[in-house]
């Protein structure tokens, strides 16, 4: 199946899947072509700002009325909400974690997923959760939406062919894709286990940065983010939706799929981006940029510059800058930094921080470059570096971050994480030259 995709962000699309299946010139015809039935899905109140609002068309086989029955309790003990805080007796710390391994029993992504933290209260929309999926099954007759939060997927190990009511993306490492809250979906693994973070957003939907004096051209550009092409399929057999809904999870069984949309319109719909078109921009001739201008997608909160979510990524890039220490500078943050590895090296951590690994620096808990990155990048030749194969990201966020049971008990948690640091000596000893190695 070759798939097709629709270039730009947050525009207002539109496509079918069979001629004339789409309405012109109006939304809701007194009969619809192919005997579909029209509905609108509103990812904005109504009345929000043009700027905000944000809905869809869709023209179906069936209404979605007729996709759920009655629903019935399910539980998945590994999938939590905030408010989810007291729930384990590790203390405060900076903390890192290997890989969380694949599971040797099948499990597809909604068993397969892992709360790692979570963050503000999803019954006032505020916050977000950090998990990490692994799966090794595909979800046939599984589908599933998400009530609560948009979903933000970073595949690590191993491409993902995601099933939308809107379409089909396939996303590999070093992709994303973002589904809207409320869309119903199913995944399966393309090539083998697969393994990704995932950030679930409860508040306001990712968005685009301002750029300010950077322009109108870099970082994260809106043609690179691509929404996928109607499909649908006409399947008569016993289905499941499970659904998450305020940090519970229901369960229905229906007759059919309910991935039946033969055409829509409108802005409310799944992208995928590649994180390799991002354009980064950074410092030329000395000192850094704070890390927000590798900011590819933001959430807001409603108070200007503070995030409910930032989506941060560390991409190959040069660094030039001269007498500078360049890795990231030791600094304490009132944000919360939950971050992942999906390849490579990051440069502040050479080692322990491997690829499908995690750390979290949580508010106002300091962090910075190890004590080999240290003595490395201060006596450095500071020459033009290329950072290659690397790809980092954070999901950051203006809220605390609590650490589930399952994060705090997990085997691959790092004891020695601290001990990173414990070479930084002391340096000072009242000379401007200070003590030399
Ligand atoms: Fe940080």
């Amino acid at each position: 199946m070759t798939l097709s995709y629709m270039p730009g962000f947050g525009n207002d699309f539109e496509t079918e899947s069979l001629p004339g299946a789409l309405p012109q010139g109006q939304n809701s015809p007194q009969r619809c072509a192919y005997g579909l039935y029209a509905e609108q899905l509103s990812g904005s109140p109504f009345t929000a700002p043009r700027g905000t609002n944000e809905r869809s068309w869709l023209y179906r086989i069936r209404p979605s009325v007729r996709h759920t029955a009655r629903f019935h309790p399910v539980s998945y003990k590994l999938w939590n909400t905030a408010p989810n805080i007291d729930d384990h007796e590790l203390a405060l710390g900076q903390l890192r974690w290997d890989p969380i391994p694949t599971p040797s029993e099948p499990t597809n992504f909604i068993a397969g997923m892992r709360t790692m933290t979570t963050a503000g209260d999803v019954h006032t929309q505020v916050g977000m959760a950090t998990h990490v999926y692994v799966l090794n099954e595909a979800m046939r007759d599984d589908y599933f939406f998400n009530a609560d939060a948009e979903m933000l997927l970073v595949p690590q190990d191993g491409e993902i062919r995601v099933y939308t009511e809107m379409g089909i993306m396939d996303v590999a490492p070093k992709e994303i894709c973002v589904l809207p809250r409320g869309m119903v979906f199913k995944i399966e693994p393309k090539d083998g286990p697969s393994r990704g973070y995932v950030c679930e957003n409860y508040g306001a939907k990712f968005t685009l940065p301002d750029r300010g004096p950077i322009g109108a051209n870099c970082l994260a550009n809106p043609r690179d983010f691509k929404t996928p092409t109607a499909w649908y399929e006409d399947k008569e057999t016993d289905c499941r939706i499970t659904v998450k809904w305020c940090g519970r999870f229901y369960v229905t069984e229906i007759g059919h799929s309910p991935l039946d949309v033969v055409a829509w319109h409108g802005n409310y719909a799944p992208y995928k981006y590649d994180l390799t078109t991002y354009s980064p921009v950074g410092a030329i001739l000395f000192d850094h940029p704070d890390p927000s201008i590798f900011t590819v997608l933001t959430a807001p909160s409603g108070e200007a510059g503070t995030a409910n979510i930032d989506f941060v990524i560390f991409p190959e890039r040069w660094m030039v800058a001269e007498h500078t220490f360049r890795p990231p500078w030791y600094h304490r943050n009132i944000m919360s930094e939950f971050m992942g590895l999906i390849c490579g090296q990051y440069d502040a951590k050479e080692e322990g921080f491997v690829p499908g690994g995690m750390s979290l620096h949580n508010m106002m808990l300091p962090h910075g470059p190890d004590a080999m990155g240290f003595d490395k990048a201060s006596n450095a030749e500071l020459r033009p570096q290329k950072l290659s194969g690397t790809m980092a990201f954070m999901f950051e966020t203006r809220f605390p971050q609590h650490l589930t049971r399952y994060a705090a008990n997990l085997d691959t948690l790092q004891d020695n994480y601290l001990d990173c640091w414990s070479g930084l000596k002391k340096r000072f000893n009242g000379t401007p030259e200070g003590i030399l190695d």
